[in-house]
């Protein structure tokens, strides 16, 4: 894809024309603006704190705006990408696409990337029955992708990307998955326009060189004008090769207690040097590399939650990589009040020879699945965003 194959509705204008006022700037405009600056550009919708928008950044995409309703996501995205100019705390049900052109001074984009929230669709609500009858129906966050398509239609981007948890495909029998690649195909048809090719794609953060075990659905959508263009798998990048494991992505970080930690501290450089020498080459590619420690100036978010004694005791019954239902089977008794039989899963020491287990929205409220592999605690904030994320160590959760 580049800006010569863009698509051209009206007559070429003089290519020095000063830029209209908001309200009038034609696609015209727009296009060859494009041409000159041969900049391919980008909006984020539902952008969080901003991992698709800094994925796109550094695959070479210009970001016009990142739009999301949380203002800690906005104000975290805002402190990791002081160059991103446009990172606006709206609801997106209440602001149509026409403010945000209003606000970008640009009626046309290159690509729209946007996860919306996948509550909604999630495999975990199912087993207490949300995502049956009439509550999956009433869960207004399953139409929210409505919103994004609405800037589809408005913006007409060459290609979107949307991403979303699983259970999109398959919730409802499948019924959501397909009405969302029905109405994007119809996009702007009943204008006359091509509307969207769209294809479904599940990715595994794991082949992509992140060390988690995390799946997730994309649908990809190319405008009706264009050749049909999909690549069916995913590559990781050279310097996300080899796969790296739990271990090798945290172990060189210093030791901590539950309850211990501090928002920056200096890195524990004799602990990095021996972690090294454990762990070999999957580790140094990765820290340098992929997380790239040694551009971070200081390490920040390293703090363990704390944790009750009695959880603190259950902690230790188990053996690393084991869930507590494994530890039951072999006859481990554990203090937790919980029902045995429905939470057997109540808690997972995670292994250093395997991908973590995927992370949830709310670990810090929840952090018994995740606890680290060879200390009595959970994952801190910036473990669990060096296992999911895969982001440089200078960005913050
Ligand atoms: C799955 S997260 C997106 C993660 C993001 N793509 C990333 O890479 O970090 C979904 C986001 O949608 C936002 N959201 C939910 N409802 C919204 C709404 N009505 N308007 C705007 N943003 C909304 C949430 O605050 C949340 O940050």
């Amino acid at each position: 894809m580049n800006s010569d194959t863009m698509r051209t509705t009206k007559q070429p204008a003089a290519r020095k024309r000063a830029r209209p006022q908001v309200a009038e700037e034609s696609a015209t405009y727009i296009v060859e603006e494009a041409r000159e600056t041969k900049e391919l550009r980008f909006i984020d919708l539902f952008c969080g704190c901003g991992g698709f928008t800094l994925g796109m950044e550094r695959a070479g995409f210009r970001c016009l705006a990142a739009v999301d309703v949380d203002p800690v996501a906005v104000a975290t995205l805002r402190a990791n990408l002081p160059n991103v100019s446009n990172v606006l705390q709206r609801d997106l049900t209440a602001f149509p696409p026409e403010k945000l052109a209003d606000v970008i001074v640009v009626r046309h984009v290159d690509v729209i990337v946007g996860g919306p929230p996948c509550q909604g669709f999630s495999t975990v609500r199912r087993v207490d029955g949300a995502n049956h009858g009439e509550r999956l129906k009433d869960d207004p966050r399953r139409y929210l992708y409505r919103e994004f398509l609405r800037y589809v239609d408005f913006f007409q981007p060459r290609v979107f990307v949307m991403e979303n948890v699983l259970g999109l495909r398959s919730a409802a029998g499948g019924e959501y998955f397909t009405a969302v690649q029905k109405e994007t195909r119809e996009l702007g048809r009943a204008e006359g326009r091509l509307g969207y090719r769209v294809h479904g794609q599940v990715e595994d953060a794991w082949e992509l060189g992140v060390p988690q075990k995390r799946r997730r659905q994309l649908i990809i959508g190319v405008r009706g004008d264009l050749p049909g263009y999909f690549i069916p798998e995913l590559h990781p990048p050279a310097r996300a090769v080899p796969h790296t494991n739990l271990g090798p992505a945290i172990c060189d970080l210093p030791k901590l207690r539950a309850g211990e930690g501090k928002d920056e501290r200096d890195y524990d450089d004799a602990r990095r040097a021996e972690h090294l020498r454990i762990f070999g080459e999957a580790a140094r590619n990765y820290l340098y590399r992929v997380v790239e420690v040694d551009r971070a100036e200081l390490l920040t978010n390293h703090i363990a939650r704390p944790h009750s004694d009695r959880d603190l005791r259950d902690f230790a019954r188990l053996r690393e990589g084991e869930s507590s239902a494994v530890a039951m089977r072999r006859g481990v008794e554990f203090e937790f009040p919980y029902n045995k039989e429905h939470f057997k899963d109540r808690y997972t020491r995670q292994s250093r020879r395997t991908p973590c287990s995927t992370i949830v929205a709310h670990l810090s409220k929840d952090g018994l699945m995740f606890i680290h592999p060879a200390q009595n605690r959970s994952l801190t904030p910036r473990e669990a965003t060096r296992d999911s994320r895969a982001q440089p160590d200078s960005v913050k959760p």
